[in-house]
Order: C-alpha cells, then sequence, then structure tokens
C-alpha cells in the first residue's frame, strides 16, 4: 500500500467505478489542491484506491483560524478495509507534508459518536483544545453533485504539535 498526494493522471483512476458522492469528494478534492488550498492525500493498494484525507492548509473553521491563526487541518479520512493500518498511514502522511510547509501544528474535527476514529487520533498524539466544539457545516448531494441538504455537526476539536518530532 503507498500513499501519495494526488497526481494529474490519478484523477480518471479514482473515477472509475466510483458512485457520485466519490466522484464529487475526488473532484473536489483535486480542485483545491491544483488551487493550493489543500492537499488531497490517497492510499493505492495497487492501481485501487483504498484510503483518502485532505489536507487543507488552513482550518475550514472561522473560529479556528480566530483563535488559533493558519494551520493545515485534517479533513474527510476515510479507509476501506478498516483496521489495516491504512488512516495510520494516511495521517502520518498528512502530518509529514504539514511539516513540510513549514507548519507547527495540524489539526482536526470529529465528531462526537465517532469514538473509533477519536481513538485512532488520541493514539496518535491529539489533544482536545481548550476552546470546546466546532459546528461542521457540510453538504449532502444527490447522484449530480446538487446539494439537498446542510448538515451542522457539533465536533470536538483535536490538535497535535508538530514540532520536536
Ligand atoms: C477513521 C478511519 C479513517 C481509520 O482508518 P483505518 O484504516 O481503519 O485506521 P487504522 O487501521 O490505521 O487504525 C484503526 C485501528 O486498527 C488498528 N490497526 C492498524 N493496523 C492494523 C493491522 N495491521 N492489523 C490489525 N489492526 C490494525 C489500529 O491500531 C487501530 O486500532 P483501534 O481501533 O484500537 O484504535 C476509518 O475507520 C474510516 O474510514 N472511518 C469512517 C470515516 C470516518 O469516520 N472518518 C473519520 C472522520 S473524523
Amino acid at each position: 500500500m503507498t500513499v501519495r498526494q494526488v497526481q494529474s493522471g490519478d484523477l480518471p483512476r479514482l473515477l472509475v467505478g466510483a458512485g457520485p458522492r466519490d466522484r464529487f469528494h475526488h473532484v473536489e478534492r483535486a480542485g483545491m489542491q491544483e488551487r493550493g488550498e489543500a492537499t488531497y492525500l490517497v492510499a493505492w493498494d495497487g492501481d485501487l484506491p483504498c484510503g483518502r484525507g485532505t489536507m487543507f492548509h488552513r482550518s475550514k473553521y472561522e473560529r479556528v483560524r480566530d483563535l488559533l491563526g493558519d494551520f493545515p487541518e485534517l479533513n474527510g479520512l476515510e479507509a476501506v478495509p478498516r483496521g489495516r493500518g491504512i488512516g495510520t498511514r494516511l495521517v502520518a502522511a498528512a502530518e509529514a507534508r504539514a511539516t513540510t510547509l513549514g507548519a507547527a501544528r495540524i489539526g482536526l474535527a470529529v465528531e462526537h459518536g465517532n469514538v473509533d476514529a477519536r481513538r485512532l487520533y488520541e493514539r496518535l498524539g491529539y489533544v482536545e483544545w481548550e476552546h470546546g466544539d466546532v459546528v461542521d457545516r457540510w453538504f449532502e448531494r444527490d447522484g449530480s453533485g446538487t446539494a439537498v441538504r446542510e448538515h451542522a455537526d457539533p465536533c470536538s476539536y483535536l490538535v497535535k504539535n508538530l514540532t520536536g518530532r
């Protein structure tokens, strides 16, 4: 298994066999990378994608930016199959990329009910910040990519110091 930033030739391979939700995600995140707003990391098992995570180059949450300034933030982490170390590798790749960009810390939001993901992050050294919840606003989309419903999920916000690594 390898993890790397998405490259221009990767998008067609990512779109083969992907459902509408995944198609939209890949195109959106690859576009963000192209505009320099994010690093889109994909895990590959041979020619098949088996995981992904986006590292936004600054937080999507205004509260985080206001309180702590700009630093990278991990978003949309997903692995299939789970429990084989793919998520861990993606997080490590995001941290390495953040360090390369000169960041002193990296953050992420995790829904309160997502205990498995939270346990993984805590094991990897992430700790909750001191400023309470952030609200993750995102759009559910239909097969054509049109936003059909807005979600607003309260999340814990975790940070990891990248200095001294
Ligand atoms: C969160 C998520 C990305 C983690 O990815 P993952 O590939 O399952 O993560 P890992 O395999 O690295 O670690 C998960 C567990 O498997 C264990 N593990 C890692 N490698 C392993 C291996 N080779 N064999 C057995 N177990 C292993 C880890 O120790 C960890 O244990 P834990 O559950 O007790 O913490 C994945 O569960 C997922 O896609 N969840 C749905 C989407 C989601 O919730 N995303 C997070 C949003 S904040």
